[in-house]
């Protein structure tokens, strides 16, 4: 029997049988790395069992957009971090997903597990194994991790409703905050502390959305998530995260505007606010622009960074022929990102998701008419890299700024070093 991490004749991973316990966990999470290495040279396409490998014609190899030629690489060289959304059973049990993962990403974040609803089954019942095994995962492969997140009106538990009351909603807010970020203290790179309060269609002066938290804790929610979370945890940086903020259409500049209003409201009275998180959910041929750029550079007046927090394209309204999709996807990426990553205070980029195979946006709410699976990733459906990442790649290679010593948390692989980075072709 091969150990984990060793190739078959195929040479496939063997890395197949899921780990029984976290130490297990943690050495498949560094063999599927080490993996990556000793698969430079074969073409792609290995999502799944294989006999034959794709055309080594027409796939691109590894070793294309590996190692030095991987989008964490670039970022380091450039002085940023670059990363994506991840689904905790994936990296544990589908080598292609962890490698291509480990190769690509200087920064992680967990995509549900750390929602209220993943994390607490029962009100007294916390479960951090999910989250736990992304922090683990981004501790041996040298990256990052940001907390998402620590107050939504979203994924709440369906004990909430009946158990969170006026009485006790700022209690219970103040408790999953010391708890949960508390455990994480010192340990994380950012926490999305409020997600999505700013909600034009509420109605309200001051743009706050109509929520579970508002109704029962009041607008001074907001305030109290900020000083709790900076209490629980003194080195993450505390960011507001939004979504359809990022256009010049009249609904977005409405909103980008509210959101304006609540930063400088926080920051007027204290409140320990490091970043704005711009999520960047586009639309293929969507072109942000110049409001955009106003507004980071407002924060960036303010001492505020922005982080592109959950990137991805659909291509909803495209139609089914794929290289068309792919083209417009990949302008739609290099355009943005090429605008975004000029700003001094944006440093960070990540996607929601890293393949197509796993992309929220084949749910139901966002799928395409046609039914077809949506492309609006950096790696398509089989581990390929697509159009988007050679765009991101360039995008990335445009920012005129070099790697700022210590602080990114790439280290180059030193040949006869055996680790998780792996080895370059
Ligand atoms: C989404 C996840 O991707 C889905 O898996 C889940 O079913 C719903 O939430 N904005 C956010 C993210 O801040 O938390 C959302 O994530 C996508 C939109």
């Amino acid at each position: 029997m091969m150990a984990h991490g060793q190739t078959d004749s195929s040479g496939q991973s063997s890395m197949k049988a899921g780990p029984k316990t976290r130490r297990e966990f943690l050495k498949n999470a560094a063999a599927a790395a080490a993996a990556s290495g000793l698969a430079t040279a074969l073409p792609l396409g290995c999502g799944g069992p294989k006999t034959a490998p794709a055309n080594p014609a027409t796939a691109p190899t590894l070793s294309a957009v590996n190692g030095p030629r991987s989008l964490r690489a670039h970022a380091a060289q450039h002085g940023m971090l670059v990363g994506c959304a991840v689904v905790p059973e994936k990296l544990d049990g589908e080598p292609d997903y962890a490698r291509t993962v480990a190769e690509q990403a200087s920064i992680l974040v967990p995509e549900n597990a750390l929602k209220w609803g993943p994390l607490r089954p029962t009100p007294d019942q916390y479960d951090f194994r999910k989250a736990d095994d992304v922090v683990a995962f981004a501790l041996s492969h040298n990256q990052k991790v940001r907390g998402h997140n620590l107050c939504w009106h979203e994924a709440l538990p369906s004990w909430f409703a009946g158990t969170v009351t006026k009485d006790n909603a700022a209690q219970f807010l103040t408790q999953h905050i010391l708890t949960v970020a508390g455990r994480y203290a010192g340990k994380l790179h950012s926490w999305d502390v409020v997600n999505e309060a700013v909600d034009i269609k509420s109605g309200r002066p001051d743009g706050l959305r109509d929520s579970p938290w508002l109704e029962l804790a009041g607008p001074g929610y907001i305030e109290l998530a900020f000083r709790t979370a900076r209490q629980a945890d003194a080195t993450a940086l505390l960011t507001y995260n939004d979504y359809a903020i990022e256009l010049d259409t009249p609904d977005q500049i409405d909103k980008r505007g509210q959101v304006m209003m609540l930063v400088r409201r926080l920051k007027a009275r204290g409140v320990p606010i490091d970043a704005v998180g711009v999520q960047s959910h586009l639309g293929a041929g969507d072109a942000p622009g110049a409001g955009l750029i106003h507004f980071v550079r407002e924060l960036r007046a303010m001492g505020l960074q922005v982080f592109i927090t959950e990137l991805d394209v659909n291509d909803r309204k495209l139609p089914e022929s794929v290289p068309d999709r792919d083209t417009i996807v990949a302008k739609t990426y290099r355009d943005y990102l090429t605008m975004m990553l000029a700003e001094p205070n944006v440093n960070v980029a990540l996607t929601w998701g890293i393949t197509d195979r796993y992309t929220w946006l084949n749910g139901k709410k966002n799928a395409r008419p046609d039914g077809k699976p949506e492309r609006p990733l950096p790696f398509d459906y089989d581990y390929n890299p697509t159009p988007a990442f050679f765009a991101e790649r360039d995008a990335i290679d445009s920012r005129r700024r070099a790697a700022q010593p210590g602080s990114d948390p790439y280290t180059p692989f030193t040949p006869g070093q055996s680790g998780p980075r792996g080895r370059y072709e």
